[in-house]
């Protein structure tokens, strides 16, 4: 039931209070506090997970299969990551928003990368962008540091390389490609970037990567050891039903529950038990 008017605190009389900033970041993984990260998508997903204390909002390219419904997150565009963004914005107080770069927004040129980059701090007004790969995009990582634009890493299991990977398997398994995760989070680290997510990977290696930077790691299926988690929420709430990975923990069963509230809706509607006498004017 939706609360009553007089009972809605309009967004502009919420306190503000301090923003997460990447120097915080750093000081989180210092002093041993677990970063928490959580994707979303629009304004009232975003206001609720700042206001349970989300350290790091992510709009996520993810949104191209939970939020479009497509198979994979190739399809998204930057526009439309630029539209979402702006959407979290607004509904964030002290969460830092990172907002993901799409697939082909930073991989044709350095200068299309930064000048993307660019249009999503400046037009979508996120806090920081992400970008997956380590040696094939440091050069463009650098050129968006160096410019005040803070960057986070992705490493590991690559959403926007599956065609190339063939499929979602865990990464970083054998000895070769798991000292190259461990090369490109080094280069990454020294291109700039303020944390790097770390994408399904054995949790050893995962721990040897967070032991060797200064930066933090956000872990997801990469064990318990990474300075910080992420999940999709739509995962965490179980609204995804036809997706349960081994790393995802599902803390509702939000789809059954919403199927059976609009169930009931749709029940008292056709029997006009809805609206009633007190419902009406
Ligand atoms: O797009 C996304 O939601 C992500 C997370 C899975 C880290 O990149």
């Amino acid at each position: 039931m939706s609360a009553p008017e007089e009972q809605r605190a309009p967004t502009q009389q919420r306190e503000q209070p301090r923003r997460v900033t990447t120097l915080r970041l750093r000081q989180m993984k210092q002093q041993g506090q677990k970063i928490v990260c959580l994707t979303a998508y629009d304004a009232l997903m975003a206001r609720i997970f700042d206001e349970a204390g989300v350290d790091i909002i992510l709009v996520g390219d993810s949104l191209g299969n939970v939020f479009q419904g497509h198979e994979t997150t190739i399809p998204v565009t930057l526009e439309e990551m630029i539209y979402h963004t702006k959407a979290v914005v607004r509904g964030v107080r002290r969460a830092m928003v990172v907002t993901d770069m799409p697939f082909m927004s930073y991989q044709v040129s350095v200068e299309e990368a930064f000048r993307n980059a660019g249009r999503i701090m400046k037009e979508a007004g996120a806090g920081a962008v992400k970008l997956e790969g380590g040696e094939r995009v440091v050069e463009a990582v650098a050129r968006m540091t160096a410019a005040g634009i803070p960057v986070m890493g992705h490493l590991g299991l690559t959403p926007q390389s599956i065609h190339q990977f063939g499929s979602y398997r865990v990464r970083g398994t054998d000895p070769k490609e798991a000292e190259q995760i461990l090369r490109d989070a080094k280069l990454l680290e020294e291109a700039g970037a303020f944390a790097i997510v770390l994408e399904k990977i054995p949790a050893e290696l995962a721990r040897k990567v967070t032991e060797s930077l200064s930066i933090p790691t956000i872990g997801i299926g990469a064990g318990v050891y990474c300075d910080g988690q992420v999940l999709v929420y739509t995962d965490l709430l179980g609204l995804t039903v036809d997706f349960r990975p081994r790393f995802v923990r599902q803390y509702e069963r939000l789809y059954e529950r919403i199927l059976q509230a609009v169930s009931q809706f749709a029940d008292d509607v056709r029997a006009q038990r809805f609206p009633s006498e007190e419902e009406s004017y």
